[in-house]
């Protein structure tokens, strides 16, 4: 027996009990990832939302079976999504009461301001069935939306927006990560001396609307392929309390590879390098840098890997869902500077606000940035571009 810690079994040391533990622990992570999605998919979180929950009633107004039900809850309780407690009188057929955990309340309730709910049913549905085919995709170093949802295409955005409602859920979800980080990425720069900015693959347009309120002498514009633009007017329309900011924010549709770029002092692209190859990523910049203003500048938003690229481990994880599902990958700091640098930008700056993503700044090169704190007004005022749509 190996001298040192007592055994914690015959034969097995309490250092080999903890690795398996561990072991076991991400071998079922699966399991608790579907625990979760199952919740949010049959509505228990929001049930949970008006009122202690009841199994046996829950299962009925749902159209549930009550032993599935009464196994779910209680799984999720274990997972702290939910707060079990016995009722009082419990007896056979009266089991517990159910209600959301402070994080359920925060995140998993539809409507909730921190809501991450379409995310989840996001990743429940498309990316889960991608990732079931990881082994596949590191042998052939390729998408597997083909295997996964029986459309098998190179381009990443012909398989993600197979359908309407497909288009919807992704740009949902998307969206929901800006209400948690979205301040922050765009407070980690002072963007004020930008007038006119361009979000290009900005989605439903929620990071642009961040930036117009935070930045309110600026004009925002997102760049969208047509059918995610004519979705986002249809379906994502300013919130109330943003009354007078909606008009400052217009879609324009294109396709950034090819189209024209409206004229800007600031684009940002955030998750939008993280989808391509590298020869793709420099082409997009260098069309970036060719539209940009004189002392424009550019903003990535990324989860930027750790010098060397060991980590952080959700960050890896992100990279290999780039791999299922689009045609790119998670990047160093020194990764984006080159590519940027490529392309033709200089000084390249990272800053890591709280949260899994990013903000790095860099300038057109050869000229004076006008994106550091406290810098002149790097451009001419009041010209924005005079094509597309208004809001
Ligand atoms: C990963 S999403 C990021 C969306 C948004 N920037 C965000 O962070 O929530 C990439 C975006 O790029 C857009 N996109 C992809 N290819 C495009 C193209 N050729 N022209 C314009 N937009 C494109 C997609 O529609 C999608 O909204």
């Amino acid at each position: 027996m190996p001298r040192g810690r007592p055994a914690a079994g015959p034969g097995v040391s309490a250092r080999e009990e903890r690795g398996f533990r561990a072991l076991m622990d991400l071998a079922h992570g699966f399991m608790a990832s579907q625990v979760l999605f199952a919740g949010c998919a049959l509505g228990v979180f929001d049930a949970a939302a008006l009122g202690p929950v009841d199994a046996a009633a829950l299962a009925r107004s749902s159209g549930l079976s009550p032993r599935g039900t009464r196994l779910l809850l209680d799984a999720c309780a274990g997972l702290g999504l939910l707060r079990r407690r016995r009722r009082r009188g419990a007896g056979p057929g009266r089991g517990p009461a159910y209600t959301n955990s402070a994080l359920a309340s925060a995140f998993l309730v539809s409507g909730s301001p921190l809501s991450q709910r379409s995310l989840l049913l996001y990743l429940a549905g498309t990316t889960y069935l991608c990732w079931a085919r990881l082994a596949d995709g590191v042998r052939e170093g390729r998408s597997q939306y083909g295997r996964a949802v029986g459309v098998d295409t190179d381009d990443p955005f012909t398989a993600i927006y197979r359908s309407e409602a497909e288009r919807l859920l992704f740009m949902r979800g998307l969206q929901e990560t800006w209400s948690l980080c979205g301040g922050r990425v765009l407070a980690a720069f002072d963007l004020s001396p930008f007038r006119v900015i361009c979000d290009l693959g900005g989605g439903s347009g929620a990071l642009a609307r961040q930036a117009a309120r935070l930045y309110p002498g600026s004009e925002v514009t997102v760049f969208e392929t047509p059918e995610v633009a004519a979705a986002a007017r249809a379906h994502f329309p300013p919130p109330a309390d943003e009354e007078g900011v909606g008009p400052r924010v217009r879609f324009l549709s294109g396709d950034f590879f090819r189209s024209p770029l409206p004229p800007a002092d600031l684009y940002i692209l955030a998750r939008v390098l993280h989808d391509w190859a590298d020869a793709a990523c420099v082409a997009l910049l260098g069309r970036v840098r060719g539209a940009l203003r004189p002392g424009g500048a550019v903003l990535l938003v990324e989860s930027v890997l750790s010098p060397g690229g060991a980590g952080p481990t959700r960050t890896l994880l992100l990279s290999l869902t780039m791999l299922l599902q689009a045609r790119g990958r998670e990047r160093t700091e020194a990764e984006y500077r080159g590519l940027a640098a490529r392309a033709g930008f200089s000084r390249l700056r990272l800053r890591r606000p709280r949260g899994p993503y990013h903000a790095m700044m860099a300038a057109r090169g050869g000229e004076a940035a006008g994106a550091g704190r406290g810098a002149e007004s790097p451009v001419g005022r009041g010209a924005g571009s005079d094509v597309g749509d208004q809001e």
